[in-house]
């Protein structure tokens, strides 16, 4: 199959969201070279802040709001995306070349009177005018329609549409479909990353979503800074993928560092006393910014506190993104891991792949789950993945041990609760270089047979030291957490559950073993049915809450761990954006 088939496949079997990217001059070609950690999310940060997210009516409103947001700078990319709704509605990511343009587009907004109910001074409840770069194109008035009509044809010409892409994840039936094209495992391997991976687009949507929280309070808090970790940004994200944002009241200072005049002023701003206990301040914190989330910021619905879990969160829905974001403010070890994890997956070009198809085949047998619970997390999982390339006889990635070791003063990270987060962020200090060259079915097949040989009742599991260690408790399943290494990350795990994981890549060495010897299959039986990955994953959609053998898991939902009563009442209403162009 060609890659326009394979496109068009995508087009009509993916589309609850569909873009179109629209290449105008001057694209930026920054995301092409190698960036590390800081530099990739500095650049994601300034690319959120050149940007705006522009409702219409339809796509072919494109070349009306080209023309019009023009009047405020250049545009360098525009993409278009569609959420399904009750209908789908159409949105535009312009990107304009600086963050001046883009202010200017914002500032030049209007609140809608109607809605904002400012005009007649009743405040009828919905549309407090609040600035933000979610925005929509009204209909232009007769006069000014017909005055724009010439130029419009003149630059709709100029546009190239360049790319068509997707950020929800293809469905089963078009992954199917894709994988049995494909020539071998190893490509099969390589198509499933390629095609499932979060793209350009979803990570520029993830910073948007991150850059409103942060100004949406900046007047306040001038120093606060919302920056997205986890998947979203460590590369291991695929497309649908949640948003984790950590906020902090100071995160440009401790980010950045003062500047030197703010450094030596002897003016210094009066604070509030913070509470004796950290925790309950943060909890409090956290639920008067979930309160303004939900009260003022647009595409903002469905806010959730769940302020007792041990890193207490605010969920949320962002309906113009179709994004669920997750918001903490008290977790910056989970900012540095990500910066571990972007630092493995850069080091080698299989690390990714191999831990996409991992975390399929984990879902695809049920081993996984969205909600919380007593089975092994996305994280744990990656952290096998990792382990496992450590302690191979010729090693793809060096231990967390040996990048702390060759961390120099620049490196220095501790969190404000203590926690020592210093290793190299230069790999070339580290001096690693693997001289393995196993393929990427290989070592899933070695991945298999590793783990269904690893004592999981006396070994414990350490990144840090890249082997295996004693066990220091009971748990079922023990992963030393790197950057606190006091603390288990897979304590949640069951005993039932770590013995189904044991089964399951039991049951996937030798099923992968066997397509790997299977080699009888001529080209038209290899379309015709399923061969090599396909038979390692069973349709994920239908059986994410398989039951086991051992036990039946009871499914923890997220609505248990937090007032129910609570949730309803934050649901906003629905908003008319009939008059949208
Ligand atoms: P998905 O959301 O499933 O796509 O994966 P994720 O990597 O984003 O996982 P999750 O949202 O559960 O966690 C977000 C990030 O927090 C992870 O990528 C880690 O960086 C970090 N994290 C999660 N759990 C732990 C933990 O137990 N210890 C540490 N140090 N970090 C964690
Ligand atoms: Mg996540």
């Amino acid at each position: 199959m060609n890659t326009l088939m394979r496109r068009a496949l995508l087009l009509m079997h993916s589309r609850t969201y569909c873009i179109k990217q629209y290449a105008v001059a001057g694209t930026e070609a920054a995301a092409k070279g190698k960036l590390n950690y800081e530099e990739f999310i500095d650049s994601r940060h300034q690319q959120a802040q050149r940007s705006i997210v522009v409702q219409v009516s339809s796509e072919k409103s494109y070349p009306e709001l080209y023309n019009y947001c023009s009047r405020f700078g250049h545009i360098v990319t525009v993409q278009h995306y569609c959420v399904q709704h009750e209908d789908v509605l159409h949105y535009m990511l312009l990107e304009y070349a600086s963050a001046g343009e883009a202010t200017a587009a914002i500032t030049s907004s209007a609140y809608n009177a109607e809605l904002s109910g400012s005009s007649s001074g009743s405040g009828s409840g919905c549309g407090v005018p609040v600035r933000s770069p979610f925005l929509w194109f009204r209909a232009a008035t007769a006069g000014a329609g017909r005055r724009g009509q010439a130029k419009l044809a003149a630059n709709h010409k100029a546009l190239p549409l360049s790319t068509i892409d997707g950020t929800r994840p293809p469905t089963h039936d078009y992954l199917q479909e894709l994988l049995r094209g494909a020539n071998s495992i190893e490509q099969q391997l390589q198509l499933l990353y390629d095609q499932t991976r979060l793209n350009d687009l979803g990570v520029r949507m993830r910073f948007l979503a991150a850059l409103q929280v942060q100004e949406s309070i900046s007047g306040m808090f001038p120093d606060a800074l919302a920056q997205p970790f986890g998947s979203s940004v460590n590369g291991f994200g695929k497309m649908g993928c949640d948003l984790d944002l950590i906020l902090r009241f100071d995160g440009k200072t401790t980010a950045n560092g003062l500047d030197s005049q703010r450094e030596a002023s002897r003016l210094i701003y009066h604070t509030k006393e913070n509470l004796s206990n950290g925790r309950s301040q943060t909890q409090r914190q956290m639920e008067c910014i979930g309160d303004v989330l939900h009260l003022f910021l647009p595409g903002v619905c469905h806010v959730r506190r769940i302020l007792q879990a041990r890193v207490p969160i605010i969920k949320y829905h962002h309906e113009h993104l179709d994004l669920e974001v997750d918001l903490s403010m008290s977790n910056l070890t989970g900012f540095y891991m990500s910066e571990l994890l972007y630092m493995f997956g850069e080091l080698d070009s299989r690390v990714r792949p191999l831990t996409f198809s991992v975390r399929r085949w984990a879902q695809s047998c049920g081993l996984t789950n969205p909600s919380p619970g007593r089975w092994i997390t996305n994280f744990s999982l990656t952290c096998l993945v990792m382990f496992f390339m450590q302690q191979l006889r010729q090693p793809i990635l060096p231990a967390i041990g040996a990048l702390a070791k060759a961390a120099s003063a620049t490196d220095i990270r501790v969190t404000e609760d203590g926690i020592n987060c210093t290793f190299a962020r230069d790999m070339e200090r580290v001096g690693f270089q693997s001289r393995n060259t196993s393929s990427l079915s290989e070592l899933l097949l070695q991945f298999f047979e590793f783990y269904s040989q690893f004592d999981f009742h006396n070994r414990a599991i350490s990144l840090n030291e890249g082997r295996a260690l004693a066990k220091p408790d009971h748990s079922a399943m023990y992963i030393v957490n790197p950057l606190e290494q006091l603390l288990n990350v897979s304590k949640n795990v069951s005993l039932e559950e770590c013995e189904r994981l044991r089964i399951e890549v039991r049951n996937a060495a030798w099923m992968l073993e066997s397509e790997v010897e299977n080699t009888t299959l001529t080209e038209s039986e290899r379309r015709e049915q399923s061969w090599g990955l396909l038979n390692l994953f069973k349709n994920p959609e239908k059986s994410v809450i398989r039951p086991n053998m051992f036990f039946k898991p009871r499914m923890v939902e997220v609505s248990d761990l937090f007032d129910k009563s609570q949730t309803a009442a934050m649901t906003p209403p629905a908003v008319n954006y009939k008059n949208a162009t």
